[in-house]
């Protein structure tokens, strides 16, 4: 009934059961003398737990007169008392069943009821019942896991159990781990405990999906109301390394420009890592097929930076693939593929290359005849290969484009080594890059020498100015020709053409020396001989065949004085005989007798003068100084000797002049009755000798002039038949016996006048040497003419000297 009103309120339908429950532990005790009381703990201060009085059958007037209390067994604490007017046992304290007696299945306070007078002692056993007041509980709040990612299904975490202090149904009973898909809990239950709590993983962990987890679990008691208590579990997930790195291309695609610089970046690659820490920690290197362009570029280990640390070169290698691993600390690797594109830039010049060439080139070869074929490469590509090529205009030659990349060089005009022996062709390739890179090259290409030039000589003709008398073998003159062509092609040997002089073979007069073109005389020439002639000097050159030219080469004889006048009359032996008769009467300025000398020199050397050297009266006669005309220089006088002697001296105007003399005997008588004084005059000279030179004299006089008639003869003969016996004696006697046309000399030796020759005979002739000549005109140089070199004149002037002497005549 107490309990009924006790519990009514707050417990409803528990009250009933409880109610029973006392009344049958009543029951129970008073059978056996103690009372026995049951009750819920943590009851209120004055809930009545049990009418005492009424249960031991004692009154409750004798309560307060027996001073009846309640005794705890022991110092314990007091939880109840009496209530002395009703008999009722009530609470005074709190009564914790938890704290009374712990997990302990059964609590029970033990009281006692002392009654005096007499002594009573009556046990009261109180039985705590336990109601739900704790929740279950977890020792933290935070229940901290570390599991790797990589536990497998299946793998079981222990927890550790909440804690209610209640007991049995009271306590926990069961778990509740929040929903989730990766944990259970599994709870093992021994006995009516709970034992073994642990989670189990029943979907891996993904630490880079979660890293980490919270889990709440929920303890839930059995009581009623049902109580609980919760934790987070708190779970992190420890990474394993479960991720290979990934890059963020499958290929990386770049391009890059051939001999960029060193270190431009060419491209970055990223690769991530899900893992953390050493196991998301990504290095980079070259995959080992790409260790060959190792050289060529460099990766950063850690950024993933490819540079460029070599030559990039188009021409090598237009694409560039490489592979770089990315691996994370523990060892997983990734892929990816770099592929560089490169591009080209116009770095190679063209390059120029002669493939053949006909060197030398003969200079005779046609225009348009291939000399030579040229090859042009370009490494670049494209446009950067396109070349263009030409050569400098000034040569002969083209450039013909062929097949492909090919050129010809082709000749374009006639071609002459001796005017250009070589050529330097620079052929220049420029290609169409930007900017473009052009190349050139010098081909040098000889003429060959063909022998196409005759040897020409300097002059047109030579003249060649030689004294008489000269050394046989003396330098006369010498002869150049010239050829242009090569080596003995252009070698001018010299000869002389065979011809006559004079009848004799050329040779016989000159030589010349084949090399050196020197003339040389053979002989001694004599200007009383031949004055002139012409002979044709050959240059040949050493080709094959040969080429030739001539010339002609005049010779000129100078004349030496080296003939001595020729005194004619009067015989230079002095014969008494040659007397000149002078009239006594004569007057002063007549002509009485005249010396007659020829020189056999010409020109000065034959220029004779006459002086008187001694005479018996040097005042009685003169001589004319150049017409040698002996006159009386006064009248005659009785006083004058009969016997006059003079000696003439006959020079010629030669250097050093020479001279003759000879002795003219005059006799001054009218008749020749004072002939035989002659003899005493002779005698008086020549005494013993006189008789003997009369009468040679006389012989000599028939003598000479019957020679005279078979010379005129003859001359008028051999004219007609043997004109050349003429020449060979011929000597040109300067016309001093003939005044009017006399020939005067000027300071160079040209004859200024034509002078004239006449036939004389005089007995002072010793031999047929002197032939004389009419005329000498024709022969004779022209006032005007000088010595000059010029061929022509001399050809025109000398024209017949050398062909047949009869011209001369
Ligand atoms: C060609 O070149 C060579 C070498 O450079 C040089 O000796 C020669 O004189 C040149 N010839 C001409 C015709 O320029
Ligand atoms: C001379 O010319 C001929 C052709 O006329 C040629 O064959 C030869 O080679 C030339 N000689 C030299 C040395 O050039
Ligand atoms: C000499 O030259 C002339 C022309 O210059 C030529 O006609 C003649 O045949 C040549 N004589 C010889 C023997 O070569």
């Amino acid at each position: 009934m107490v309990s009924r009103h006790l519990f009514g309120n707050i417990y409803g339908g528990f009250v009933m059961h409880f109610y029973c429950f006392v009344l049958l532990f009543l029951r129970l005790h008073l059978a056996s003398g103690d009372v026995s009381y049951s009750v819920a703990e943590e009851m209120k201060r004055g809930s009545v737990i049990g009418n005492i009085a009424q249960d031991l059958g004692v009154g409750t007037r004798k309560l307060s007169s027996r001073n009846a209390r309640i005794d705890t067994d022991g110092n314990e604490k007091r939880y109840c008392d009496i209530d002395s007017k009703t008999g009722d046992l009530v609470v005074v304290d709190r009564i914790d069943r938890e704290g009374l007696c712990g997990k302990k299945a059964s609590c029970v306070l033990k009281e006692e009821l002392v009654l005096e007078n007499p002594l009573e002692l009556h046990r009261i056993n109180i039985h705590v019942q336990d109601v739900n007041d704790n929740a279950p509980q977890f020792s933290e709040d935070f229940i901290a896991f570390e599991i790797t990612e990589s536990a497998v299904k299946g793998a079981r975490f222990p927890l550790t159990q909440a804690h209610d202090a209640d007991i049995g149904s009271n306590s926990v009973q069961r778990y509740v781990l929040q929903n989730n898909e990766h944990f259970n809990i599994n709870v093992d239950i021994e006995g009516t405990g709970l034992k073994n709590c642990e989670l189990i993983l029943v979907k891996e962990l993904d630490r880079e999906q979660d890293k980490e987890l919270k889990l709440l679990l929920t303890a839930l008691d059995g009581g009623s109301p049902q109580r609980s208590g919760t934790a987070v579990i708190h779970v992190t997930v420890l990474d394993a390394n479960d991720n290979a790195p990934v890059f963020s291309q499958a290929v990386y695609k770049s391009s890059l420009p051939e001999n960029s610089p060193l270190a431009t970046v060419v491209v970055t690659v990223t690769a991530a890592d899900a893992d953390e820490g050493p196991n998301g920690d990504i290095t980079y290197n070259f995959d080992h097929a790409s260790v060959e362009h190792g050289s060529l570029f460099t990766l950063d280990h850690k950024t993933g930076e490819i540079r460029v640390t070599g030559a990039i070169d188009y021409e090598t290698e237009t694409l560039i693939e490489l592979r770089v691993r990315a691996k994370d600390g523990p060892g997983l690797t990734s892929y990816t593929t770099v592929i560089i594109d490169i591009t080209d830039v116009n770095d190679n010049a063209p390059v120029i290359s002669l493939k053949s060439l006909t060197n030398p080139i003969a200079e005779n070869v046609s225009p348009g005849t291939e000399v030579g074929i040229i090859n042009v490469q370009d490494r670049d590509s494209e446009k950067n290969r396109q070349v263009r090529c030409s050569i400098q205009p000034n040569v002969p030659f083209k450039l013909v484009p062929s097949i492909k990349n090919y050129y010809s060089l082709v000749s374009t005009a006639p071609l002459d080594r001796e005017l250009v022996s070589e050529y330097n062709i620079t052929i220049v390739a420029t290609d169409e890059g930007s900017p473009p890179l052009s190349s050139s090259k010098t081909v040098h290409l000889s003429v060959a020498d063909v022998n196409d030039n005759p040897p020409v000589f300097e002059e047109q003709s030579y003249s060649a100015y030689v004294t008489e008398n000269n050394k046989p073998g003396s330098t006369l003159c010498s002869v150049t020709a010239r050829d242009p062509d090569w080596r003995q092609n252009g070698t001018v040997i010299y000869s002389l053409l065979a011809a006559e002089v004079n009848g004799a073979p050329v040779s016989s007069y000159l030589s010349v020396n084949g090399d050196t073109g020197v003339i040389h005389t053979v002989r001694s020439f004599d200007y009383e001989h031949f004055r002139s002639f012409k002979v044709h000097v050959v240059a040949r050159d050493n080709g094959s065949p040969p080429l030739s030219s001539n010339v002609s080469a005049s010779v000129f004889v100078a004349d030496v004085n080296d003939n001595s006048p020729q005194i004619l009359y009067p015989s230079p032996e002095g014969n008494s005989f040659m007397t000149e008769l002078v009239p006594k009467a004569a007057h002063g300025g007549s002509l009485v007798s005249k010396v007659i000398a020829v020189d056999a020199d010409s020109g000065q050397n034959a220029w004779l003068s006459y002086h008187i050297v001694k005479s018996t009266d040097p005042g009685l006669f003169t001589i004319g100084l150049h017409s040698g005309e002996i006159r009386t220089q006064r009248d005659i006088s009785e006083s004058d000797s009969m016997k006059q002697n003079l000696i003439v001296a006959v020079k010629d105007n030669g250097q050093p002049s020479l001279s003759a003399t000879c002795t003219m005997y005059l006799l001054i008588s009218d008749n020749l009755a004072e002939v035989p004084e002659l003899k005493d005059i002779s005698y008086d000279e020549n005494n013993s000798k006189l008789t003997f030179y009369l009468i040679i004299a006389l012989v000599c006089v028939s003598t000479f002039f019957l020679t005279f008639i078979i010379i005129i003869l003859g001359v008028r003969f051999c004219r007609r038949r043997k004109p050349r016996l003429l020449f060979d004696g011929a000597v040109a006697i300067p016309s001093a016996y003939l005044p009017p046309n006399y020939a005067e000399v000027d300071g160079t030796g040209t004859l200024r006048s034509a002078y004239n020759y006449d036939a004389y005979l005089t007995t002072g002739s010793r031999t047929s040497d002197f032939k004389f000549v009419s005329s000498y005109n024709d022969n004779t140089l022209p006032a005007d003419q000088t010595l000059r070199k010029s061929p022509s004149d001399f050809a025109e002037a000398f024209g017949g000297c050398d062909e047949s002497p009869e011209d001369l005549l």
